[in-house]
Protein backbone atom coordinates (compact mmCIF):
# COMPACT_ATOMS: atom_id res chain seq x y z
CA UNK A 1 0.00 0.00 0.00
CA UNK A 2 1.22 3.55 -1.14
CA UNK A 3 1.97 5.47 2.40
CA UNK A 4 0.27 9.20 2.60
CA UNK A 5 1.67 12.54 2.55
CA UNK A 6 -0.94 15.31 3.98
CA UNK A 7 -0.03 18.89 4.33
CA UNK A 8 -1.97 22.13 4.85
CA UNK A 9 -1.31 26.17 4.76
CA UNK A 10 -4.27 28.54 6.37
CA UNK A 11 -4.97 31.36 4.40
CA UNK A 12 -4.05 33.86 7.12
CA UNK A 13 -1.63 36.44 5.07
CA UNK A 14 0.85 36.23 1.81
CA UNK A 15 2.91 32.72 1.96
CA UNK A 16 6.05 33.27 2.43
CA UNK A 17 9.89 32.05 1.97
CA UNK A 18 9.56 29.96 5.20
CA UNK A 19 6.18 28.06 4.22
CA UNK A 20 7.94 27.31 0.92
CA UNK A 21 10.82 26.03 2.57
CA UNK A 22 9.16 24.56 5.65
CA UNK A 23 6.62 22.54 4.12
CA UNK A 24 5.64 23.45 0.14
CA UNK A 25 8.78 22.43 -1.27
CA UNK A 26 9.41 18.83 0.80
CA UNK A 27 6.19 18.49 -0.13
CA UNK A 28 6.50 19.39 -3.70
CA UNK A 29 9.49 17.09 -3.62
CA UNK A 30 7.34 14.06 -1.96
CA UNK A 31 5.14 14.33 -5.00
CA UNK A 32 7.69 14.29 -7.74
CA UNK A 33 9.02 10.82 -6.36
CA UNK A 34 5.52 9.53 -7.78
CA UNK A 35 5.69 7.12 -4.69
CA UNK A 36 3.22 8.26 -2.43
CA UNK A 37 -0.24 9.20 -2.17
CA UNK A 38 -0.14 13.20 -1.55
CA UNK A 39 -3.00 15.72 -0.11
CA UNK A 40 -2.32 18.92 0.18
CA UNK A 41 -4.78 21.44 1.08
CA UNK A 42 -5.88 24.85 2.40
CA UNK A 43 -6.51 25.27 5.53
CA UNK A 44 -9.49 27.76 5.73
CA UNK A 45 -11.56 26.80 8.65
CA UNK A 46 -8.20 27.10 10.49
CA UNK A 47 -7.74 30.63 9.36
CA UNK A 48 -11.14 31.45 11.21
CA UNK A 49 -9.62 32.50 14.64
CA UNK A 50 -8.31 35.67 12.72
CA UNK A 51 -10.20 36.03 9.22
CA UNK A 52 -13.19 37.39 10.00
CA UNK A 53 -14.23 39.23 7.06
CA UNK A 54 -15.39 37.75 3.86
CA UNK A 55 -13.91 39.43 1.20
CA UNK A 56 -10.60 38.82 2.74
CA UNK A 57 -10.47 35.01 3.37
CA UNK A 58 -11.67 35.10 -0.04
CA UNK A 59 -9.04 36.67 -1.60
CA UNK A 60 -6.49 34.73 0.72
CA UNK A 61 -7.84 31.40 -0.31
CA UNK A 62 -7.50 32.30 -3.68
CA UNK A 63 -3.86 33.38 -3.03
CA UNK A 64 -2.85 30.39 -1.66
CA UNK A 65 -4.35 28.30 -4.32
CA UNK A 66 -2.31 29.98 -6.44
CA UNK A 67 0.80 30.12 -4.37
CA UNK A 68 0.58 25.76 -3.66
CA UNK A 69 0.16 25.42 -8.41
CA UNK A 70 2.53 28.28 -8.71
CA UNK A 71 5.50 26.47 -6.86
CA UNK A 72 4.34 23.49 -8.83
CA UNK A 73 1.36 21.02 -7.40
CA UNK A 74 0.37 18.99 -10.33
CA UNK A 75 -3.47 18.51 -9.26
CA UNK A 76 -3.14 15.28 -11.51
CA UNK A 77 -0.72 13.76 -8.63
CA UNK A 78 -1.78 15.53 -5.33
CA UNK A 79 -5.51 15.66 -3.97
CA UNK A 80 -5.77 19.26 -4.30
CA UNK A 81 -8.35 20.80 -2.19
CA UNK A 82 -9.86 23.21 0.40
CA UNK A 83 -10.74 22.09 3.27
CA UNK A 84 -14.29 23.54 4.13
CA UNK A 85 -15.28 21.83 1.11
CA UNK A 86 -14.84 18.48 2.94
CA UNK A 87 -17.35 18.36 5.83
CA UNK A 88 -16.56 14.74 7.26
CA UNK A 89 -13.74 16.28 8.42
CA UNK A 90 -15.57 18.36 10.94
CA UNK A 91 -17.74 15.66 11.11
CA UNK A 92 -15.02 13.21 12.75
CA UNK A 93 -13.51 16.85 14.64
CA UNK A 94 -16.56 16.25 16.61
CA UNK A 95 -16.11 12.48 17.40
CA UNK A 96 -12.96 13.24 18.63
CA UNK A 97 -13.14 15.89 20.96
CA UNK A 98 -15.07 12.89 23.09
CA UNK A 99 -11.71 11.54 23.23
CA UNK A 100 -9.16 14.54 23.99
CA UNK A 101 -8.36 15.10 27.29
CA UNK A 102 -8.76 19.20 27.96
CA UNK A 103 -5.56 19.00 29.77
CA UNK A 104 -4.00 18.47 26.18
CA UNK A 105 -4.99 21.56 24.56
CA UNK A 106 -4.23 23.50 27.65
CA UNK A 107 -0.58 22.50 26.84
CA UNK A 108 -1.09 23.63 23.38
CA UNK A 109 1.90 26.50 22.36
CA UNK A 110 -0.36 28.69 20.59
CA UNK A 111 -2.98 28.68 23.01
CA UNK A 112 -0.55 29.36 25.93
CA UNK A 113 0.88 32.30 23.66
CA UNK A 114 -2.33 33.85 23.92
CA UNK A 115 -2.43 33.70 27.68
CA UNK A 116 0.30 34.80 28.16
CA UNK A 117 -0.56 37.89 26.11
CA UNK A 118 -4.00 38.44 28.20
CA UNK A 119 -2.27 37.84 31.29
CA UNK A 120 0.34 40.79 30.15
CA UNK A 121 -2.41 43.20 29.93
CA UNK A 122 -3.77 42.19 32.84
CA UNK A 123 -6.88 40.96 31.32
CA UNK A 124 -9.11 38.46 32.95
CA UNK A 125 -7.80 34.57 31.77
CA UNK A 126 -9.19 33.24 28.40
CA UNK A 127 -10.99 37.07 27.28
CA UNK A 128 -8.84 36.66 24.29
CA UNK A 129 -9.24 32.98 23.67
CA UNK A 130 -11.49 32.41 20.76
CA UNK A 131 -13.17 28.10 21.13
CA UNK A 132 -11.43 27.77 17.30
CA UNK A 133 -7.98 28.87 18.95
CA UNK A 134 -8.31 26.27 21.66
CA UNK A 135 -9.80 23.35 19.53
CA UNK A 136 -7.06 24.09 17.18
CA UNK A 137 -5.01 21.11 17.62
CA UNK A 138 -8.73 18.82 17.53
CA UNK A 139 -9.44 20.18 13.81
CA UNK A 140 -6.03 19.71 12.86
CA UNK A 141 -5.59 16.25 14.03
CA UNK A 142 -8.76 15.29 12.36
CA UNK A 143 -7.55 17.43 8.82
CA UNK A 144 -4.73 14.36 9.08
CA UNK A 145 -6.66 11.37 10.15
CA UNK A 146 -9.70 11.73 7.92
CA UNK A 147 -7.33 11.32 5.05
CA UNK A 148 -5.69 8.29 6.17
CA UNK A 149 -2.20 9.92 6.83
CA UNK A 150 1.56 8.30 7.51
CA UNK A 151 3.34 11.66 7.57
CA UNK A 152 2.85 15.19 7.57
CA UNK A 153 5.60 17.78 6.33
CA UNK A 154 6.36 20.84 8.21
CA UNK A 155 8.10 23.21 9.68
CA UNK A 156 9.11 22.92 13.30
CA UNK A 157 6.85 25.36 14.65
CA UNK A 158 3.61 22.86 13.91
CA UNK A 159 5.74 19.32 15.56
CA UNK A 160 3.88 19.78 18.95
CA UNK A 161 0.59 19.74 16.65
CA UNK A 162 1.60 16.52 15.41
CA UNK A 163 2.36 15.25 18.85
CA UNK A 164 -1.26 16.07 20.16
CA UNK A 165 -2.64 14.41 17.23
CA UNK A 166 -0.18 11.14 18.02
CA UNK A 167 -1.85 11.40 21.57
CA UNK A 168 -5.63 11.55 20.43
CA UNK A 169 -5.32 8.89 17.89
CA UNK A 170 -3.76 6.66 20.26
CA UNK A 171 -6.08 7.38 22.77
CA UNK A 172 -8.89 6.39 19.99
CA UNK A 173 -7.10 3.28 18.92
CA UNK A 174 -6.89 1.89 22.47
CA UNK A 175 -10.93 2.48 23.17
CA UNK A 176 -11.76 1.83 19.90
CA UNK A 177 -9.55 -0.82 18.01
CA UNK A 178 -7.21 0.24 15.24
CA UNK A 179 -9.18 2.56 13.64
CA UNK A 180 -6.99 5.89 12.48
CA UNK A 181 -3.37 5.63 11.01
CA UNK A 182 -0.42 7.13 13.33
CA UNK A 183 0.82 10.12 11.80
CA UNK A 184 5.06 11.26 11.75
CA UNK A 185 5.82 14.77 10.98
CA UNK A 186 8.64 15.57 8.44
CA UNK A 187 11.14 18.42 9.29
CA UNK A 188 13.04 19.46 6.81
CA UNK A 189 16.83 20.10 7.85
CA UNK A 190 18.07 23.13 6.37
CA UNK A 191 14.97 25.06 7.15
CA UNK A 192 12.73 23.66 9.29
CA UNK A 193 12.85 27.38 10.97
CA UNK A 194 13.45 30.35 8.62
CA UNK A 195 13.89 33.46 10.22
CA UNK A 196 11.88 36.80 9.37
CA UNK A 197 13.69 40.47 8.85
CA UNK A 198 13.21 41.00 12.11
CA UNK A 199 15.14 37.70 13.49
CA UNK A 200 11.96 36.42 14.66
CA UNK A 201 10.25 33.28 12.78
CA UNK A 202 8.88 34.57 10.12
CA UNK A 203 5.62 34.48 9.71
CA UNK A 204 2.32 35.68 7.89
CA UNK A 205 1.01 37.43 11.85
CA UNK A 206 4.51 39.04 12.32
CA UNK A 207 5.01 41.49 9.10
CA UNK A 208 8.04 40.28 9.10
CA UNK A 209 8.34 37.83 5.83
CA UNK A 210 9.69 37.63 2.48
CA UNK A 211 6.48 37.10 -0.01
CA UNK A 212 7.30 34.25 -2.04
CA UNK A 213 6.04 35.93 -5.70
CA UNK A 214 6.47 39.38 -4.81
CA UNK A 215 7.40 41.45 -7.81
CA UNK A 216 10.91 41.71 -8.99
CA UNK A 217 11.41 45.31 -8.12
CA UNK A 218 9.26 44.86 -4.92
CA UNK A 219 11.92 41.81 -4.01
CA UNK A 220 14.74 44.14 -4.68
CA UNK A 221 13.15 46.76 -1.90
CA UNK A 222 13.04 44.02 0.68
CA UNK A 223 16.48 42.85 0.27
CA UNK A 224 18.02 46.01 0.37
CA UNK A 225 15.93 47.12 3.77
CA UNK A 226 17.41 43.54 5.32
CA UNK A 227 19.18 44.83 8.76
CA UNK A 228 23.23 45.08 8.38
CA UNK A 229 26.38 45.68 10.62
CA UNK A 230 28.62 48.23 10.15
CA UNK A 231 31.67 46.30 8.81
CA UNK A 232 33.08 48.21 5.97
CA UNK A 233 32.69 46.63 2.55
CA UNK A 234 36.74 45.11 2.40
CA UNK A 235 36.11 43.61 6.39
CA UNK A 236 34.53 40.03 6.66
CA UNK A 237 31.36 39.85 6.94
CA UNK A 238 29.41 38.03 9.39
CA UNK A 239 27.83 34.26 8.23
CA UNK A 240 24.98 34.18 10.70
CA UNK A 241 23.91 36.86 9.09
CA UNK A 242 20.18 37.18 7.19
CA UNK A 243 21.57 37.45 4.15
CA UNK A 244 23.97 34.74 4.30
CA UNK A 245 21.05 32.86 5.93
CA UNK A 246 19.12 33.69 2.91
CA UNK A 247 21.34 33.14 0.21
CA UNK A 248 21.86 29.35 1.39
CA UNK A 249 18.43 28.80 1.04
CA UNK A 250 18.18 29.31 -2.71
CA UNK A 251 22.04 28.29 -3.41
CA UNK A 252 23.89 25.14 -5.01
CA UNK A 253 26.53 23.54 -2.21
CA UNK A 254 29.32 25.52 -5.04
CA UNK A 255 27.60 28.79 -5.00
CA UNK A 256 27.19 28.95 -0.93
CA UNK A 257 31.06 27.83 -1.54
CA UNK A 258 31.98 31.24 -3.16
CA UNK A 259 29.62 33.19 -1.39
CA UNK A 260 31.03 32.07 1.57
CA UNK A 261 34.42 32.77 0.18
CA UNK A 262 33.23 36.17 -0.19
CA UNK A 263 32.30 36.46 3.19
CA UNK A 264 36.11 35.60 4.84
CA UNK A 265 37.34 37.78 2.83
CA UNK A 266 35.39 40.79 2.11
CA UNK A 267 32.31 42.03 0.41
CA UNK A 268 30.14 45.44 0.71
CA UNK A 269 27.00 44.73 1.83
CA UNK A 270 25.34 46.45 -1.06
CA UNK A 271 27.03 43.34 -3.52
CA UNK A 272 25.94 40.76 -1.35
CA UNK A 273 22.46 41.62 -1.19
CA UNK A 274 22.89 42.14 -5.32
CA UNK A 275 24.04 38.67 -5.01
CA UNK A 276 20.97 37.35 -2.87
CA UNK A 277 18.64 38.88 -5.13
CA UNK A 278 19.96 37.91 -8.52
CA UNK A 279 19.49 34.00 -7.01
CA UNK A 280 16.54 34.22 -5.58
CA UNK A 281 14.65 35.85 -8.50
CA UNK A 282 16.47 33.18 -10.78
CA UNK A 283 15.00 30.59 -8.65
CA UNK A 284 11.55 32.04 -7.97
CA UNK A 285 10.84 33.51 -11.67
CA UNK A 286 9.29 30.36 -13.33
CA UNK A 287 7.40 29.86 -10.74
CA UNK A 288 6.44 33.41 -10.18
CA UNK A 289 5.58 32.96 -13.68
CA UNK A 290 3.19 29.85 -13.04
CA UNK A 291 1.80 32.12 -10.05
CA UNK A 292 1.14 34.79 -12.34
CA UNK A 293 -1.00 32.58 -14.61
CA UNK A 294 -3.23 30.79 -12.23
CA UNK A 295 -3.91 34.39 -10.77
CA UNK A 296 -5.10 35.12 -13.95
CA UNK A 297 -7.38 32.25 -14.12
CA UNK A 298 -9.70 31.57 -11.53
CA UNK A 299 -12.16 29.80 -12.66
CA UNK A 300 -9.21 27.19 -13.72
CA UNK A 301 -8.66 27.14 -10.17
CA UNK A 302 -12.09 27.02 -9.10
CA UNK A 303 -12.45 23.89 -11.05
CA UNK A 304 -9.12 22.20 -9.74
CA UNK A 305 -10.68 22.94 -6.37
CA UNK A 306 -13.66 21.48 -7.12
CA UNK A 307 -12.01 18.17 -8.88
CA UNK A 308 -9.89 17.53 -5.75
CA UNK A 309 -12.58 18.19 -3.01
CA UNK A 310 -14.37 15.06 -4.86
CA UNK A 311 -11.40 12.93 -4.28
CA UNK A 312 -10.69 14.30 -1.29
CA UNK A 313 -14.01 13.09 -0.17
CA UNK A 314 -14.10 9.60 -1.41
CA UNK A 315 -11.40 8.74 0.89
CA UNK A 316 -13.06 11.15 3.76
CA UNK A 317 -16.38 9.07 3.37
CA UNK A 318 -14.90 5.79 4.04
CA UNK A 319 -12.74 6.82 7.11
CA UNK A 320 -16.08 8.24 8.63
CA UNK A 321 -18.00 5.02 8.00
CA UNK A 322 -15.17 3.05 9.57
CA UNK A 323 -15.39 5.53 12.49
CA UNK A 324 -18.96 5.25 12.82
CA UNK A 325 -19.16 1.46 12.66
CA UNK A 326 -16.25 1.88 15.80
CA UNK A 327 -18.41 3.98 18.03
CA UNK A 328 -21.84 1.80 17.52
CA UNK A 329 -23.70 4.16 15.80
CA UNK A 330 -23.59 2.45 12.54
P1 LIG B 1 2.54 31.33 9.34
O1 LIG B 1 3.23 31.15 10.67
O2 LIG B 1 3.31 32.23 8.46
O3 LIG B 1 1.09 31.72 9.48
P2 LIG B 1 1.53 28.74 8.70
O4 LIG B 1 1.26 28.55 10.14
O5 LIG B 1 0.35 28.85 7.78
O6 LIG B 1 2.54 29.97 8.58
O7 LIG B 1 2.47 27.58 8.18
C1 LIG B 1 2.30 26.80 7.02
C2 LIG B 1 3.45 25.82 6.97
O8 LIG B 1 4.69 26.52 6.82
C3 LIG B 1 3.60 24.99 8.27
O9 LIG B 1 4.03 23.68 7.95
C4 LIG B 1 4.67 25.73 9.02
O10 LIG B 1 5.38 24.89 9.90
C5 LIG B 1 5.58 26.19 7.90
N1 LIG B 1 6.28 27.41 8.30
C6 LIG B 1 5.72 28.59 8.67
N2 LIG B 1 6.65 29.49 8.99
C7 LIG B 1 7.86 28.88 8.82
C8 LIG B 1 9.21 29.29 8.99
N3 LIG B 1 9.50 30.52 9.37
N4 LIG B 1 10.18 28.39 8.74
C9 LIG B 1 9.89 27.13 8.34
N5 LIG B 1 8.63 26.68 8.14
C10 LIG B 1 7.62 27.53 8.38
N1 LIG C 1 -1.72 24.41 11.46
C1 LIG C 1 -0.97 24.46 10.24
C2 LIG C 1 -0.22 25.80 10.23
O1 LIG C 1 -0.59 26.72 10.88
C3 LIG C 1 -1.86 24.36 9.03
C4 LIG C 1 -2.55 23.05 9.01
C5 LIG C 1 -3.86 22.84 9.26
C6 LIG C 1 -1.95 21.79 8.79
N2 LIG C 1 -4.13 21.51 9.17
C7 LIG C 1 -2.99 20.83 8.91
C8 LIG C 1 -0.65 21.39 8.52
C9 LIG C 1 -2.74 19.47 8.77
C10 LIG C 1 -0.39 20.01 8.38
C11 LIG C 1 -1.45 19.07 8.51
O2 LIG C 1 0.74 25.87 9.59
Amino acid sequence: MKKTYLTGIKPTGVPHIGNYFGAILPAIEIMKQNKFKCFYFIADYHALTTIKENKALKELIFEVACIWLGCGIDPKKVVFYKQSDISEIFEITTIINNITPKGLLNRAHAYKAVVDETKEKGLEQDSLVNMGLYMYPVLMTSDIITMNTNFVPIGEDQKQHIEIARDIVKAFNKNYGNVFVMPTEIISKNASLVLGLDGRKMSKSYNNIIPLFESEEKLKKIISQIKTDSTLPNEPKDKNSTVFQYYKLFATPSQIQDFSNKFDTGISWAQAKNELFNIMNNYLSPMRKKYNFYKENPQLVDEILIQGAKKARKVAKQTLLLVKQSLGVK
